[in-house]
């Protein structure tokens, strides 16, 4: 088994390094190779995908990703900033369905920035479609050059759109994924006010009645915002367009203690798939050593699970997870009264000696 290794920008090279860590000391075999992405690459090779990265992931079992981009970048014409290189390897991989679960964790009820009660014991899954929606509309503006010339800053515009074909996959990854948890979708949408998102609410549906022991209800992304907060363990199956799926699972993130602990899943039609955290590059503390590497560990984790059919030396990982955490052991993200504050390295360190 390959696996592609992305680690990117700030500190995605931190992060990666810990989850490479721990998959080495689990002795599986992987066979590995680096490659360079996002304005890493830019700076070494003067594009943020490089044709060598990309045919590097495109031959891989698996991608493991970090993550790219720096606010040194905002002034770049829009095919070369960072986050182009994510958004290309998701269109060129055909990863259309993004998982990103949000689990609290027992031992960070309290990093939760909401009242531990509506928190304690939540499991939910979003799934995001990744690969449409105004992500991969027609965008036009200052920073999209036309015939190498930038228009003006009168207008700007990009169009959201999806078709029958593009819903339906992405409804089908959310019905099997209810079915193996508490059968539960919702379907988060604007069908009050977009066409798009009539079409979405129109095909999930119709899908819907090929799952009969699935539950459905739709909800309006800003009414599914507001739920999502007040009460969060309602939900078990989330299912959302690109756009709505990148801001809901952002809060999400928060219910489960800190951005750091959240690790995603990119899945193509075939088993391939790309795993990175649901965080950014943080470059505000980039080479620091503060950052959680539990999300890219967690990540390593799903790629074990999705890509390389070890669903045992998944669990191993997440048990190991839990236990560093039991330990008190916690990274600043995370850090309260009582529990031992650890840097990256360390709490790497902590899973691969728990691993044995
Ligand atoms: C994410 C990120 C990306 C996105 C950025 C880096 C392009 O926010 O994976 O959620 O918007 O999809
Ligand atoms: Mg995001």
């Amino acid at each position: 088994m390959k696996i592609a290794v992305l680690p990117g920008d700030g500190i995605g090279t931190e992060i990666v390094a810990e989850a490479i860590k721990v998959l080495r000391a689990m002795d599986l075999g992987l066979e590995m190779e680096s490659a360079m992405v996002g304005g890493a690459a830019y700076e070494a090779y003067g594009h943020p995908l490089p044709d060598a990265t990309l045919r590097l992931a495109k031959e891989a079992d698996a991608v493991l990703f970090g993550a790219v981009g720096d606010w040194k970048y905002d002034k770049l014409e829009r095919a070369l900033r960072p986050e182009q290189a994510i958004l290309g390897l998701r269109k060129n991989l055909g990863l259309f369905a993004n998982l990103r679960p949000a689990i609290c964790y027992e031992q960070l009820v309290d990093a939760s920035s909401l009242k531990p009660e509506l928190v304690a014991g939540l499991d939910i899954l979003i799934i995001r479609e990744l690969t449409g929606d105004i992500y991969f509309g027609q965008p036009r503006g200052r920073r999209t050059a036309v015939d190498g010339h930038f228009p003006g800053s009168e207008e700007a515009f990009d169009t959201m759109r999806y078709s029958r074909p593009e819903i339906e996959r992405i409804a089908h990854v959310a019905f099997q994924a209810a079915r193996k948890r508490n059968k539960r979708v919702t379907s988060v949408d604007k069908a009050n006010v977009l066409e798009t998102f009539q079409l979405w609410k129109d095909v999930v549906t119709e899908v819907s009645a090929q799952y009969p022991d699935v539950a459905l209800d739709h909800m309006y992304v800003d009414n599914a915002a507001m739920q999502l907060v007040k009460a969060p363990k309602k939900f078990d199956v989330v299912v959302t367009g690109n756009m709505f799926g990148d801001i809901l699972s952002d809060e999400a993130s928060m219910l489960t203690g800190s951005i750091g602990m959240l690790p995603s899943a990119s899945l193509s039609a075939s088993r391939q798939g790309l795993y990175e955290p649901s965080h950014g590059s943080a470059p505000d503390i980039a080479g620091q050593g503060i950052a959680n590497p539990l999300a890219t560990i967690l990540s390593a984790a799903m790629m074990l699970r999705f890509s390389l059919n070890q669903e045992a030396q998944a669990a191993r990982i997440e048990q190991a997870v839990k236990a560093v955490l039991a330990q008190g052991l916690r990274t600043a993200d995370i850090h309260s009264l009582g529990t031992t504050r650890v840097s990256t390295r360390e709490m790497g360190d902590a899973v691969v000696r728990s691993l044995k």
